[in-house]
């Protein structure tokens, strides 16, 4: 008995010397692990025993494994089998942006810089997995979700989610990117059936997981809940085996989504690797043994031992699930929590994620006046809650009003709030700001609104969204394009008193402005988390010249867009009463679509201004004939009067092909930062995978021989210069 004590702490050392240690290292201590784990030790790590957390192998010394979302700041603990907040008192974390902010930061560094920011957090709750980013591309302007995404094109979403795994990996916290594939909407997600061409899905859909999965190196995926073609997605042997871990060969972790399981064969040979979430029947739903009950926990061992189902396959599960654990052990770093330094991250992604969309010259904001008023409910409400899986419980939040009382200490600083919504404040982490209770009805607000802005030197009218139900929410696509809560009406009779007001917009997706040639300015703010109030205010007052750029498309009206029919969204139900969504606008998604019917929208994709003006110099191409790869250097001038950054885009265009393609399509972007008057160079490389499209029948990726242009831009709607080469 002392021999085998001795001998199991032998393997306990063995097992955890080295976390996140050399590849190989990993490797063998994987196989060893395997090689002494009975059968019942193999099915516990591949199923979930809380919420969140599945148990390691504690014979072997192999510790829990611990999700948790994601994807803007490490959500408060959960009860240990509910959803309900555990109520602890020490699990406030710093919220940052939203990841749409992120996206348009179009800054590979700040996304490095919030993964690692947001990954010592998680690292310092003790997590192994932080659940995110989301890359799912922004299909339809009501998707729920898009607020967690990263923009409607795949190169940007997977170039900003790349830097983004591998800071949250700096901790050695596994990032889980969501949610794979074809999830582009919340209503019916837990059942439609998404349709879709391979072309599309190899071009729009798919780009930017491969990027995360291989580029970034992400430790873990988690499958979507809707079907594609047929088959649940965290059964999808096409989307697991055959794309994810034959063609990419990648040797990550499939963690379902949340109860997105439903039966253990097809699991268990699709491709699935650890169950989470799953309800089980009736009476156990809530018992202890309830977890015994997944579809990978008794019934798949039951099968195994029946021999329905090879012990081979479970063991490729556990080897991805130990290999997840061993990445993730702390090795010494402890993280932090709460520090200034990630409130100050949070601060300047907020800032330089926020888009300037319209200025008649009355931004940025002089510090001496006399009087400011803001206006709108947005301005004081609390917005690091709500939205579902992703709300947060902050140690603190500066709302927008704040934040400008803040940069004005010698004007009076007047709020009214103009409109009511109605809704309480999502969540239940018993947060709140200011008392969001009214008792005025609307033509009350209304004049009072009017009243308060007589002799004011500025009027800021903060509105938008609010991550409610239906306002940029999980599980509840919005159920119109417009603004919610009679602003437009309001907004019109507002500016109607003072066209120079400033609208600034709270949302994660874009919106209706039939108001936007009413007022002086058009701010998007996004959800900016801890540092809302500051971050916005740094960019109203030109504490920060504003740099962000759209990551996707804001439409004038949503019948502009490429969605027609019920078929491509909502989605319809057959005869069985099963519901189907139809992607048939294929790769024309975003600004693929607006140019090519050369409809005009609101904003493009790409856009936004700054506080100074860029010009761009002639592009200088590394050679007019590419071979394997081509570099362009371009220069850039600040022409105007205040230091700025620009994002410029590199799209290519096919002059001339076999195939309909886009008119372009973004292949490259860089930031740079200049002083007044001064001159840099963004320069950017392409290889022929720039030039390619996919051919579905031949399964393969094709650059045709003939003439390309490099279009360098200031939006999808702004081309500065042009190139021709050829390959
Ligand atoms: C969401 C996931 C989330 C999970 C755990 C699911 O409902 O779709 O994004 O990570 O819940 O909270």
């Amino acid at each position: 008995m002392k021999h085998l004590k001795f001998f199991a702490l032998c393997a306990i050392a063995a097992l955890t010397s080295c976390s996140g240690g050399k590849k190989q290292d990993i490797e063998s201590r994987v196989e060893s692990a395997l090689s002494q784990m009975s059968l019942d030790e193999k099915i516990a790590v591949v199923h979930a025993q809380s919420k969140f957390s599945s148990p390691g192998v504690r014979r072997l010394g192999i510790p829990e494994l611990w999700c948790d979302d994601g994807p803007h700041g490490v959500r408060p603990e959960t009860m240990w089998d509910a959803w309900e907040a555990a109520g602890q008192t020490n699990d406030s974390c710093t919220a940052y942006p939203s990841l749409t902010c992120l996206a348009a930061t179009w800054d590979r560094e700040l996304a490095k810089r919030y993964g690692r920011s947001v990954g010592e957090e998680a690292r310092y709750r003790n997590k192994n997995v932080l659940l995110g980013p989301g890359v799912n591309i922004c299909r339809t302007p009501l998707c729920g979700r898009n607020f967690e995404y990263m923009g409607e094109d795949p190169y940007l979403a997977g170039q900003m989610a790349v830097p983004y795994i591998q800071g949250v990996q700096s901790n050695n916290v596994a990032a889980c990117v969501k949610h794979y594939a074809v999830n582009n909407q919340e209503f019916k997600r837990l059942v439609i059936d998404t349709h879709v061409d391979d072309r599309a899905l190899y071009e729009i859909y798919l780009p930017a997981f491969k990027a995360a999965v291989l580029e970034g190196g992400a430790w873990s995926l988690m499958s979507a809940y809707n079907k594609y073609e047929g088959t649940f997605a965290s059964h999808n042997a096409r989307l697991l085996k055959e794309i994810l871990k034959d063609e990419w060969a990648w040797d990550g972790a499939v963690i379902s989504d949340w109860g997105a399981v439903h039966d253990t064969e097809e699991a268990a040979t699709g491709g699935l690797d650890l169950e989470f979430g799953s309800y089980t029947d009736g009476e156990l739903r809530t018992a202890p043994a309830a977890y015994d009950n997944y579809y990978l926990a008794q019934p798949y061992k039951e099968k195994i031992l029946a021999g329905e189902l090879p012990e081979e396959e479970l063991n490729d599960k556990v080897r991805r699930a130990l290999r997840l654990n061993f990445r993730t052990l702390a090795d010494g770093n402890f993280g932090s929590m709460c520090s200034p330094e990630h409130f100050a991250d949070s601060r300047s992604i907020g800032a330089q994620g926020i888009v300037l969309l319209k200025n008649s010259g009355i931004l940025p904001l002089k510090a001496d006046v006399s009087k400011v008023v803001v206006l709108g409910e947005n301005a004081i409400r609390p917005m690091v809650v709500g939205g579902s899986s992703s709300s947060l419980k902050t140690q603190h939040e500066t709302s927008p009003l704040d934040g400008i009382r803040a940069s004005f200490p010698n004007a009076q600083v007047v709020y009214e709030r103009a409109y009511y919504s109605g809704e309480p404040t999502p969540g239940n982490y018993n947060y709140s700001l200011y008392d969001l209770t009214e008792e005025r009805p609307a033509d009350k607000l209304l004049s009072d609104a009017l009243a308060a802005m007589e002799g004011a030197d500025y009027v800021i009218f903060v509105g938008g969204l609010n991550k409610n139900k239906y306002q940029d929410c999980e599980g509840r696509d919005r159920r119109s394009y417009e603004l919610p809560y009679g602003q437009n009406e309001l907004i019109e009779t507002l500016s109607a008193a003072r066209p120079d007001m400033i609208y600034v917009n709270i949302s994660g997706s874009p919106v209706a402005m039939p108001f936007v040639d009413k007022v002086g300015a058009v701010v998007q703010a996004w959800y900016l988390g801890s540092e809302t109030g500051n971050a916005l205010a740094d960019v109203l007052t030109g504490a920060v010249n504003p740099s962000g750029k759209l990551p996707f498309t804001f439409p004038v009206a949503l019948e502009d867009g490429p969605i027609k029919t019920e078929r491509q969204y909502p989605g319809i139900q057959d005869e069985n009463g099963k519901w189907h969504v139809y992607y048939d606008e294929g790769i024309y998604v975003g600004y693929r679509w607006y140019d090519s019917k050369e409809v005009k929208p609101l904003f493009p994709f790409g856009y936004g201004l700054s506080y100074t003006t860029f010009e761009y110099g002639k592009p200088v191409l590394s050679t007019r004939r590419m071979g394997k790869s081509l570099t362009i250097k371009v220069p850039v001038t600040n022409t105007g009067k205040v230091a700025g950054a620009e994002v410029v885009q590199l799209y290519i265009s096919d002059v001339e092909a076999s195939v309909d393609r886009p008119v372009k399509e973004l292949k490259g972007f860089d930031k740079i930062y200049l002083e007044p008057g001064q001159t840099g160079y963004v320069s950017f490389t392409i290889g022929r995978d720039a030039l390619s499209f996919f051919d579905a029948e031949k399964h393969e990726w094709v650059a045709e021989p003939g003439t390309f242009k490099a279009l360098i831009a200031a939006s999808a709607a702004d081309i500065r210069q042009e190139a021709e080469f050829s390959l």
